[in-house]
């Protein structure tokens, strides 16, 4: 006997998919250390004309950060220098603190870590190696199902990517999160970057792996 194979039911189709749009890239102004005289003295907007997104690694001072979403109008996210104690009893206004916290913008996610090494007990903006450790575990567990990190906003640098002595000293743990989060951004601060060693290490760009570490002191301008 001749089999009959039913035919499967054809399925209208269904509307076009859409093809994925590729993101917009985001235009960053990142800060560190330095107030630039460029930029508080002789402002030009057009400069600045375009910038999504103002990003501080900290150790300026709090009406400079003002300043900036005053003449750029922009969010500015930022994390504590160590010698940024100021802001508590003077925060920089318009601005708001990522520090310890993982936040999104227009889909980019941002994580940010202030402080540098030290244990001074009078600064609470220094961190002991084991210290910055557990707060990138706490990082890590609040960035949970999806661990893809986009830029990782810290003070001090990561250990061995442009840090110098004792007090510049770089943590370890920051390597932790370029391998398990991949962010494709870290931009940090801290060090002034005539101390690196070498004309190369001086532009103060750094590559680890997927990672690009970029030393923001006075200010940089960045698309993602
Ligand atoms: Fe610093």
């Amino acid at each position: 006997m001749q089999m009959m194979w039913k035919r499967r039911p054809v399925w209208p189709p269904g509307p076009p998919i859409p093809p994925i749009q590729p993101r917009k890239p985001v235009r960053i102004l990142a800060v560190s250390d330095e107030e630039s005289k460029f930029i508080w003295e002789h402002f030009d907007p057009e400069l600045f004309r375009g910038v999504d997104l103002i990003l501080s690694c900290g150790d300026l001072k709090a009406s400079y950060l003002s300043y900036l979403v005053t003449m750029i109008p922009a969010p500015l996210l930022y994390v504590y220098g160590n010698h940024d104690g100021a802001y508590d009893r003077n925060p920089p206004l318009g601005c708001q603190c990522i520090d310890g916290a993982v936040t999104e913008f227009q889909g980019i996610r941002i994580a940010g870590l202030g402080g540098c090494m030290g244990d001074d007990p009078a600064n609470p903006y220094q961190f002991t190696e084991e210290k910055m450790e557990k707060r990138v575990r706490k990082l890590q567990s609040d960035l949970r199902r999806s661990r893809k990190l986009d830029i990782l906003v810290t003070h001090a640098p990561a250990a061995g990517v442009g840090d110098t002595s004792a007090f510049h000293q770089g943590f370890r743990c920051f390597h932790q999160l370029y391998r398990d989060n991949v962010p494709t951004l870290h931009l940090f601060g801290h060090l002034h970057r005539q101390n690196h060693h070498g004309p190369e290490a001086r532009q103060g760009v750094f590559q680890v792996g997927a990672t690009r570490a970029v030393n923001c002191t006075g200010y940089r301008l960045i698309e993602l």
